[in-house]
C-alpha cells in the first residue's frame, strides 16, 4: 500500500532528512586511510542518538550495525568491522538511516579513501549524476518505471551497468514501503507518481557486470565479477513541481543547472 503524506508529515520527514544529511557529512569527513569501518559505525550511532533519533538499520531484520559500509566491489549492506581498515585508493559506500519522532529517512553516498583512480572517481560521479537524471522524471503524473529507465539510460551510455537485484522503495513510518523503485527498465510502467509520495531513489552502479551475490555473512552484497560498485541515495517527496530532496537540505534544482 502506498501512503501519501500530508504537509505536517513531510515536515517531520524533512527534519529527519536534514539530520541524516548532517550525520552522513560528518561520517564522510572521517573516511581517511587507517580508519576502521567499525569506528565509523560507532561514531554514526553516537551522533544519531545524540540528536534524539534512532538508527533505523540497527537490528533491522537482524542487521548488526547502525550504518552499512561497503568497500570497492561490495555493493551494499557491508557490515562495519574492526578488521576492515580502510586503505588509500579504496572507495567506500556509506548507507545510513534514522527515525525521528516515528518518521524515517534513508540516504547513501560513496566516497574515495584518500586519492583514488580516475576510473573510480568517474564511477562515483556517474552514479550521483544518474540519481539526478532520475530526479528529472520524478514528477507527478509520470510512472515509477520512468525513474529506473532514466538511471539505466544514463549509466549505460557511459559504459557502466545498473544493479538489478536491489531497488529503491517507498519510505515513511517504515523504512521500506511500497512502491518498489527499480534502477532499470522500460519507461511507462507501474504506478503513477503523486504529490505527497515519499520514496528513496538509490542507484547502485557497477563498473563491470550488473550481477551480484550475497556473501556467507548473509548481508554483504558484492558484484559477481569483482568490479567496483558505487551507491547514491536520497529520500525525496513528489510535489506538483520539482521533487524535494528531504535528505539534502537546501538543494534546489535550479542550482544544479
Ligand atoms: N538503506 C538500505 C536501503 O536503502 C537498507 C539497509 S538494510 C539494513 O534499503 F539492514 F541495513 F538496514
Ligand atoms: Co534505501
Amino acid at each position: 500500500m502506498i501512503t501519501i503524506k500530508n504537509s505536517a508529515q513531510i515536515g517531520k520527514m524533512r527534519e529527519a532528512g536534514a539530520m541524516l544529511h548532517d550525520v552522513l557529512m560528518q561520517v564522510k569527513q572521517r573516511v581517511v586511510p587507517g580508519v576502521t569501518t567499525k569506528e565509523l559505525d560507532q561514531f554514526a550511532e553516537k551522533l544519531i542518538r545524540s540528536y534524539g533519533a534512532t538508527p533505523s538499520f540497527l537490528n533491522y531484520e537482524g542487521y548488526p550495525a547502525s550504518i552499512c559500509t561497503s568497500v570497492d566491489s561490495q555493493v551494499v549492506h557491508g557490515i562495519p568491522s574492526q578488521h576492515t581498515v580502510l586503505r588509500e585508493g579504496q572507495i567506500l559506500s556509506i548507507d545510513a538511516g534514522l527515525i525521528l519522532d516515528g518518521w524515517q529517512s534513508d540516504s547513501a553516498l560513496t566516497v574515495g579513501v584518500g586519492r583514488i583512480s580516475e576510473e573510480a572517481q568517474r564511477l562515483i560521479d556517474v552514479t550521483e549524476q544518474s540519481f539526478f537524471a532520475a530526479l528529472e522524471v520524478a514528477r507527478e503524473g509520470n510512472r515509477i518505471s520512468d525513474i529506473g529507465h532514466a538511471v539505466q539510460q544514463y549509466v549505460e551510455e557511459r559504459g557502466f551497468s545498473t544493479v538489478r537485484a536491489l531497488c529503491g522503495h517507498g519510505i515513511g513510518r517504515e523504512m521500506h514501503e511500497d512502491p518498489s523503485v527499480p534502477n532499470y527498465g522500460e519507461p511507462g510502467h507501474g504506478v503513477r507518481l503523486r504529490k505527497g509520495m515519499t520514496i528513496c531513489i538509490e542507484p547502485m552502479i557497477a563498473a563491470g557486470d550488473y550481477r551480484v551475490k550475497t556473501l556467507r555473512d548473509g548481508w554483504t552484497v558484492v558484484t559477481c565479477d569483482g568490479s567496483l560498485c558505487s551507491h547514491y541515495e536520497h529520500t525525496i517527496v513528489i510535489t506538483d513541481g520539482a521533487p524535494e530532496l528531504l535528505s539534502l537540505p537546501g538543494y534546489h534544482k535550479e542550482e544544479k543547472r
